[in-house]
């Protein structure tokens, strides 16, 4: 199985894909934490997108699409993946299109993921993410089960993102508007382009998600 999920900053793209990754049993690839990745280990790759994570805005196409090629060469993504916030642009749409043809294989579903900003922006002041190893906490939804430390890791500094500062996270919503909500309209042709409502609960969410799937998952 094949599938990207589309969605605005915190409606659950990273919640979900981690969760359909453990169902299907294929990796989550997620440009946003492989980027985070980047910028904590100080790589160039993290020193050239840090200042455009840190202001809302999104990393050069090319950059992206270099970096995703990469990884979906990786043996473990022969069988499948889900695209965690890539693409993002119709460019990266396009690029991605490219990639999918020198690798021989082909998308099953675009899942698109919706819900009001209000309640997004009340997801996002709650997140908290591991330093150590990028694991995702809610304080209102998941809290760690002990304050402060992270259940995955035991890395003791759980913090809140730079980037989910309110006047950032405004300016990740524009973001989305002006460059990633076009591409709804780059893959409605495709038939592939599967709408599901975001608001509710994790598990909810997760089962809608399943049941938009096409048939039985191809693990080829
Ligand atoms: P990225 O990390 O991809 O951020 P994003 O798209 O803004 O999405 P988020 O990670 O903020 O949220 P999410 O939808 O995964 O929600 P989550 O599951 O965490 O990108 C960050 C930056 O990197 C970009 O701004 C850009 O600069 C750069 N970048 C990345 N990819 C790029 C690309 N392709 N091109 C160019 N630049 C790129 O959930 C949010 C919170 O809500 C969590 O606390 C979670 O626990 C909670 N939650 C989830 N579901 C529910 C629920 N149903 N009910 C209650 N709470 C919930």
């Amino acid at each position: 199985m094949r599938l990207i999920l589309i969605g605005p900053p915190g409606v659950g793209k990273g919640t979900q894909a981690q969760r359909l990754a453990e169902h299907l049993g294929i990796p989550q690839v997620a440009t946003g934490d492989m980027l985070r990745v980047h910028v904590r280990d100080k790589t160039d790759l993290g020193k050239q997108a840090q200042s455009y994570m840190n202001k809302g805005q999104l990393v050069p196409d090319d950059v992206i699409l270099a970096m995703a090629e990469a990884r979906l060469r990786e043996p473990d993504a022969a069988g499948g993946f889900i695209l965690d916030g890539f693409p993002r642009t119709v460019p990266q749409g396009v690029g991605l299109g490219v990639i999918l043809k020198r690798l021989d294989v082909t998308l099953d579903a675009i899942v698109a993921i919706t819900v009001k900003q209000d309640v997004i922006l009340t997801r996002l002041v709650a997140r908290r993410s591991c330093v150590q190893c990028g694991a995702v906490y809610n304080l209102v939804v998941k809290p760690p089960k002990t304050m402060g430390v992270c259940d995955a890791c035991g890395g003791a500094e759980l913090i809140q993102r730079e980037d989910d500062r309110p006047e950032t996270i405004r300016k990740r919503f524009a973001v989305y508007q002006e460059q990633t909500f076009p591409l709804l309209a780059y893959y409605r042709p495709t038939g592939l382009l599967r709408e599901v409502a975001g608001g509710g609960t994790v598990d909810e969410i997760f089962n809608n998600i399943v049941a938009a799937l096409p048939g039985k998952p191809d693990q080829d």
